[in-house]
């Protein structure tokens, strides 16, 4: 018996399963964020993005504000990558306009050989956060839970911060790969017991952000960044109350290694907007489903223009009836000044498309 509302719209799960499905669904990265005024609002009100995601009730709230105005097909959490290094002590904060810093990043040998996996017990506000939203969607469209890589936690725990080159964690992969491996082996077990704390809590499929795995040599990527993913999927709970959770890959700057991605156990491909889809589907066959991946600068344009790029990614898809497997989404995250109106044009688009009502 499951503790929530019986699933009223399972477009997503299907898809992402490759089971034939009415119609193409659609969701977008950062659906919840600074493009809405009403995420602006209570951002102020709750003091700052971390206070925000900390607070289960107000992430609830944050995570269905999107749903509020446009007629999506998933929910995603609101929280953040990073909170898995917070609560491993490298003590998470922002400063306005510069993106995510850590008070004790790891400098050198000694702070990562310490390195310990987090006490899930401080975690605890994300899986309540899983479960308040599950429960706050009444079944209306599924949950989906989300960790960053191994990889991509790796870089920010290195670099202390976001960084253009990310030099110094590149330079720790190449000068002492044997730490490198450790931090990474550390990281991937610290995610998989999250995600599967969070299946636990009720998401119903997961996503890993592998943001910085394209900045990787071909070779390494496999090596530091794939291999570690696989590690995670590997130890995934894939069943949750009689359901499968399916896992999705989104690494930004992939589309050279969607074979070695098929093969790595997830479910589905994120493709970023580089990617050609048609192209995509061919070199994977029928391996996975793909999600993506319209330029989200599209959404700085005209409504024609976003409802002709739209109806350019639904075509070179073909068919949701035959199970083709795909998920309609950007290729990155809403930009933070995008127009809300911009999302509805694009939203409705896919809907038309797809002989929705809109
Ligand atoms: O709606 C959603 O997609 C869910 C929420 C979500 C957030 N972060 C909220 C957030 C998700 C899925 C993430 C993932 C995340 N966080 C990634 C991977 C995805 C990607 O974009 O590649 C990364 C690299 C991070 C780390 C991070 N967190 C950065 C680089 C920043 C600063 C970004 C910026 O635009 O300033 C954050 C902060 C953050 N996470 C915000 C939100 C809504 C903005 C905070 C604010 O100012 O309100």
């Amino acid at each position: 018996m499951t503790r929530f509302a019986p699933l009223q719209n399972d477009l997503l799960l299907r898809a992402l399963l490759r089971q034939p499905v009415k119609a193409t669904p659609v969701w977008l990265m950062r659906q919840a964020g600074r493009y809405l005024p009403e995420y602006r609002a209570l951002r102020e009100r709750a003091g700052s993005f971390l206070a925000l995601a900390k607070n289960p009730a107000l992430a609830t709230e944050v995570a269905l504000q999107p749903l509020e105005r446009y007629p999506l097909d998933a929910a995603i959490l609101f929280s953040d990558i990073l909170t898995i290094p917070d609560a491993m002590g490298l003590e998470l904060f922002f400063t306005e306009g510069e993106g995510p810093k850590f008070r004790r990043p790891l400098k050198d040998e000694k702070t990562v050989l310490a390195l310990t996996p987090p006490d899930l017990a401080q975690l605890q506000y994300v899986f309540d956060a899983v479960t308040q939203t599950r429960v706050a969607l009444g079944g209306r469209v599924p949950l989906i839970g989300f960790a960053g890589s191994p990889w991509t936690l790796a870089c920010y725990m290195v670099e202390g911060g976001s960084s253009s080159d990310f030099h110094r964690v590149k330079a720790m992969l190449y000068d002492r790969p044997d730490l490198m491996h450790h931090l990474l082996a550390t990281n991937a077990s610290a995610v998989a017991t999250y995600l599967n704390a969070q299946i636990g809590a009720g998401a119903q499929a997961v996503m890993l952000f592998d943001t910085w795995g394209g900045i990787l040599a071909d070779g390494a990527y496999q090596q530091f960044s794939l291999n570690y993913m696989r590690q995670v999927i590997g130890q995934l709970q894939r069943e949750q109350d009689g359901a499968r959770i399916p896992v999705v890959i989104f690494t930004r700057g992939g589309g050279q290694w969607l074979e070695d991605i098929a093969a790595s156990g997830a479910d589905a491909i994120g493709l970023d907007w580089t990617v050609n889809l048609a192209q995509a589907r061919h070199r994977v066959g029928q391996q996975v489903a793909l999600q993506g991946n319209l330029d989200p600068a599209v959404l700085f344009t005209q409504p024609e223009v976003i409802r002709a790029e739209a109806r350019k990614v639904l075509a070179s898809f073909g068919q949701p009836e035959l199970g083709v497997g795909h998920v309609f989404n950007l290729g990155h995250g809403i930009p933070p000044n995008v127009p809300p109106e911009a999302v509805s044009t694009l939203i409705e688009a896919v809907r038309e498309n797809n002989g929705r009502k809109v």
